[in-house]
């Protein structure tokens, strides 16, 4: 378990008293940039996988009990989207019981709870760009999940919502960074083993930076937490979309990151028919992220230009 000190910034405001933040999922993508986002609003108990199984719902009880949280911010998730289809009841447990247990002793504590979803939980039509059909999710649209990890998402989003306690859920896809498993890193080291790559072509999303979401989380939360905070807390409840701005294929996304490494790898499209995996995938993955902006005055910046800053500090 790492606190962070409270933050100088908060500390102007004499009668304000910053928030303990419980972070979940400290090790992952999303969750380790957190860690430092977080740190400039209140004091961050970043626990792993480890120091909170949220597998285990009466350790999570216990643990939020003695840390007593004003803000639990919750990136953990089982995100093996083809291992959920054969471990469906791990996947449930992580992904729909944990978020309604964080939810409830939310509500108990009277804190906000922070949780990220996916575009998975739509079932991807839609994806035609030239049809007239096509366009980015809302958030209000009808979910209808294809795979078991997009199930055991929408069961987390509702788990919570039931609860009826203080939340923001942001949904966001294709997520990636500088460590971890992801499509950046699998796709450098690809390059450079391999002189021919068959790429999925027609899913189509938003490649979204783990680190940009982490400092748009803290942006949000800054203008909810804050003691001069423009928010009544319960006006701004709910689910926000949460991407890098732009869309692409993966095959888009591969040539992208092999224009900042100048590999000579042949990439060539394929349909999802070519590369069959034990989850089915949404074709349409974009998000419309218009709520978060009407709402937060927040836009994440576009897809390409996040690549090459992670790009340029990876290496
Ligand atoms: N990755 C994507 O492309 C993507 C797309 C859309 C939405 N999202 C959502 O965005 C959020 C953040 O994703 P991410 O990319 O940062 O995921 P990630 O890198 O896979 O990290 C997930 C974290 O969850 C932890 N975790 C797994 N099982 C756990 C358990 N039983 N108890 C406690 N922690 C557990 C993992 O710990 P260990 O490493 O120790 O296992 C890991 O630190 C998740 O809610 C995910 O569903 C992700």
């Amino acid at each position: 378990m790492t606190t962070a000190p409270r933050s100088p910034l908060l500390a102007r405001h004499a009668s304000f008293s910053a928030p303990r933040i419980l972070l979940t999922g400290a090790n992952g993508q999303v969750g380790w940039e957190l860690r430092r986002t977080l740190s400039c609003l209140g004091e961050v108990v970043a626990l792993d996988s480890k120091a909170l199984n949220l597998a285990d719902a009466a350790a999570v009880r216990q643990k939020l009990r003695e840390i007593a949280p004003s803000l639990i911010v919750n990136p953990a998730a089982y995100t093996a989207v083809d291992k959920a289809e054969s471990e469906p009841e791990l996947a449930h447990a992580v992904n729909a019981v944990a978020p309604g247990v964080l939810a409830e002793e939310a509500d108990k504590l009277g804190a906000l709870l922070v949780h990220y979803s996916t575009d998975y939980v739509f079932n991807g039509s839609g994806a035609e760009l030239d049809s007239g059909e096509a366009r980015p999710w809302r958030e209000d649209d009808a979910c209808d999940p294809i795979n078991v990890y997009g199930a055991t998402k929408l069961a987390g989003e509702r788990a919570i919502q039931a609860t009826g306690c203080r939340h923001l859920i942001f949904r966001t896809s294709w997520v990636y960074g500088a460590r971890g498993n992801n499509f950046l890193l699998t796709m450098r080291r690809l390059m450079r083993e391999r002189p021919e790559l068959k790429i999925v072509a027609d899913q189509i999303g938003a490649p979204t930076w783990c680190r940009d979401l982490a400092e748009a989380t803290a942006l949000v939360l800054s203008q909810m937490v804050l003691p001069d905070s423009r928010f009544d807390q319960t006006q701004a409840w709910g689910i926000y979309n949460m991407t890098n701005a732009g869309e692409t294929s993966w095959h888009g996304f591969a040539e992208a990151i092999q224009a900042l490494d100048g590999s000579n790898a042949r990439l060539l499209p394929i349909p999802s028919s070519e590369y069959p995996t034990p989850a089915r995938r949404p074709l349409n993955s974009r998000l419309n992220n218009d709520k978060l902006e009407q709402t937060f005055g927040i836009r994440l910046q576009d897809w390409r230009a996040a690549l090459a800053l992670c790009d340029a500090e990876g290496r």
